[in-house]
């Protein structure tokens, strides 16, 4: 995500922070571009390597993507978002050792019968893990094919009593400033929060990822459970989650607040709705250098598109 203006950001010392970090994205991607090196290979020199926990014998999943090859790990442990830990692309892997992941809750309410706290322990037995083999596709025109470990959303809804005012489920991020350093600076409105339609999180697509490439969630990654949606642009995908709220209107959530006029609520991949300042239309892989077509839905319209049937994409982007 680049931030045009970060909310409530008098100091000139963080916007320059922001604009200096997406100036040298852009400066890095021409470099790269120049020659036939892979985009997110180059990166990663200061990325931590495996966590070495394997997740056990895993189910393989009748969603996971064959035809496309799973981008290198390095790739998606080194060049990512996770404003928590920095701006930069590269902050996560640098920072994110911090984030102690044990102990870890997660606490739901809102609109529930009854209020509960999971602890992580738990919440790894509620069900056989899958690997999901995914495509992703980042607001900022970046993909990637991610063999993620997890359950489906609903799983939760098993275990907690929504009751019928409940219209949409919030994901609150954890924002401790011992941890995360730059939740310190008012450079998105913390906690990371994101939200979708009950509907959206109840589709089988829909997943609580707590690993990726048959290991424990890397830290960067959103360690030690991260949602992920995969016809949603990467920034619906909240990491680090300790709260999951059930409300009744549609919540206002972190991007929407930072710049409401290009992060809409859906945010549905939709390659003919351009962001405010660049198209949607194409997208490059990390690990490759020619830039590819960005399907609608990220190629799930057979899946997904009845959830928006009657509905204006455009308007509701
Ligand atoms: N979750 C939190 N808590 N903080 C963030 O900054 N960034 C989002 C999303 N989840 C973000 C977050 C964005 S913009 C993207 S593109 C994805 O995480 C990136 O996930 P990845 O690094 O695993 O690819």
């Amino acid at each position: 995500m680049l931030i045009r203006r970060p909310t409530a950001l008098p100091s000139s010392e963080i916007t320059d922070s922001a604009i200096y970090a997406s100036r040298r994205d852009f400066i890095r991607t021409l470099l790269l571009g120049a020659g036939t090196a892979g985009f997110g290979l180059s990166h990663g020199a200061d990325a931590d390597d495996r966590t070495g926990q394997s997740l056990g014998s895993l189910i393989n999943s009748p969603f996971s993507l064959h035809d496309d090859k799973p981008t290198p790990f390095k790739s998606m442990t080194s060049y990512g978002n996770f404003y928590e830990f920095g701006p930069d692309k590269e902050s996560p892997a640098k920072h994110a050792h911090r984030l102690r992941t044990r102990p870890w809750t997660v606490t739901v309410d809102g609109e529930v019968k009854a209020a509960k706290t999971f602890a992580i322990e738990d919440i790894l037995n509620w069900a056989p893990l899958e690997e999901r083999i995914y495509r992703m596709r980042c607001v900022e025109g970046w993909s990637a094919v991610v063999p993620w470990v997890g359950f489906p959303f609903s799983e939760l809804l098993k275990r907690v009593e929504v009751t019928g005012n409940a219209k949409f489920v919030e994901f609150w991020s954890l924002a401790d400033p011992e941890q995360m350093p730059y939740i310190r600076l008012p450079l998105l409105d913390w906690p990371y929060r994101e939200a979708l339609r009950l509907d959206e999180a109840r589709h089988p697509l829909s997943i609580i990822a707590v690993g990726m490439y048959g290991e424990v969630m890397p830290k960067q990654n959103g360690a030690p459970l991260r949602l992920v949606i995969p016809w949603k642009y990467g920034f619906k995908g909240a990491k680090s989650i300790v709260r999951i709220r059930f409300v009744e209107k549609q919540p206002e959530t972190t991007w929407i607040k930072s710049s409401p006029d290009e992060y809409g609520f859906y945010s549905n991949v939709n390659p003919d709705v351009p962001h405010k300042r660049w198209s949607q239309s194409h997208e490059r892989r990390l690990g490759e250098f020619l830039k590819r077509k960005t399907l609608p839905f990220n190629g799930y319209a057979e899946q997904v598109a009845g959830l928006y049937a009657g509905m204006d994409l455009r308007k509701n982007f």
